[in-house]
């Protein structure tokens, strides 16, 4: 009599097994997915989604100084940007230590005010976005005693890469 009750035993504990096991790999699974394809939030009428590292002063700069020029700025801070650059399609050697959204563009980088306040104007939909690449001294947020030269940078959909006239 007892044989049946320690076989029934055995098999509710492997059913056990099992479902711990889905539920950990399940939950890896999701974490793996959350971490590689990050939602990209779209950002609010009239205002700048700023994605940025919480330790990255110059990015602060840069939002402080949005702000000073009149932009409506929310940051969303991450862990890392490379996630969001990859969702958006920005090429690697246009990147830099932030990425923003405003309208349906991207903005990558420390750009001035008046490029984005251009690309909004224009509202070009072959452009996907602009980007000032690295983080040149003197630019935004860069601010410097020994300033560079800079471009800011048109990407189009079509991959095509042209210098901006603000
Ligand atoms: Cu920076
Ligand atoms: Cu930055």
């Amino acid at each position: 009599m007892s044989k049946p009750k320690v076989k029934k035993h055995s098999v509710f504990r492997r059913n056990i097994d099992w479902i711990m096991l889905a539920i950990f790999f399940g939950a890896a699974i999701l974490l793996t997915i959350a971490a590689y394809n990050p939602v990209i939030i779209e950002p609010d009428e009239g205002e700048i989604l700023v994605y940025k590292r919480a330790n990255c002063g110059c990015c602060q700069k840069w939002v402080e100084y949005l702000e000073e020029n009149g932009f409506k700025v929310k940051v969303n801070t991450v862990a890392s940007t490379a996630p969001i650059q990859n969702a958006l399609n920005i090429p690697v050697n246009v990147r830099s230590c932030h990425t923003a959204l405003i309208n349906d563009f991207w903005v990558e980088g420390h750009v001035p005010a008046k490029n984005i306040e251009t690309l909004i104007e224009e509202a070009d939909k072959e452009v996907a976005g602009i980007a000032v690449p690295g983080m040149p001294p003197g630019s935004p947020g860069m601010e410097s005693d020994n300033p560079q030269p800079y471009d800011v940078l048109m990407v189009h959909y079509s991959g095509e890469v042209s210098v901006m006239t603000p």
